[in-house]
């Protein structure tokens, strides 16, 4: 999905406000958490969201962006439900991961990078999941799959698929 899909003018910035009054004074030291309450009510890091608080808190946008783009766990375009990561490093490329991301691209139906348009799946490739050990690797909402073969991530693809809408 593309970011202009969502409009700023949806974007409710009372949310901000909120997040704002609650940290008090607010310096470059709380970039971190700040981006974290941000991502946790608007689901990602709106443009226009991180351009107020910068306006509000005088920390300088290229600042607020160089942390935004910084860590992984942040996320600049509206993300889906299920975050489905797979390993590209070395460890789990030797033990095939190019199959893995492949076939979690055929059960999705979307590419690295791509968020479905019932906004239920974003898919995306990572340099290195810490697990090495395990590869291949992927992980869906945090949690490790180790050892992938393409009939394990078919499973647990269709498994989510069936899961939705239960919460
Ligand atoms: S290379 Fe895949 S988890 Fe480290």
């Amino acid at each position: 999905m593309s970011k202009d899909s969502v409009k700023d003018s949806a974007v409710d910035m009372e949310l901000l406000g909120e997040i704002l009054s609650a940290f008090g004074q607010v310096d470059s030291n709380d970039l971190i958490p700040i981006l974290q309450k941000i991502q946790d009510s608007y689901g990602y890091l709106p443009r226009i969201v991180l351009m107020e608080f910068s306006k509000r808190t005088a920390i300088p946008a290229s600042r607020i962006y160089g942390v935004a783009t910084f860590y992984e766990q942040f996320h600049l375009e509206p993300h889906g439900r299920h975050t489905v990561r797979c390993c590209r490093g070395t460890a789990c490329h030797v033990k095939g991961a190019v199959g893995i991301a492949e076939a979690i691209e055929k059960s999705l139906g979307i590419k690295d990078g791509e968020t479905s348009k019932d906004m239920q799946f974003t898919f995306e490739t990572v340099a290195c999941l810490g697990t090495c050990a395990l590869a291949p690797v992927m992980m869906v909402n945090g949690t490790y799959h180790g050892k992938m073969t393409p009939n394990h991530i078919q499973t647990i693809i269709e498994s989510l698929k069936s899961s939705q809408g239960e919460g």
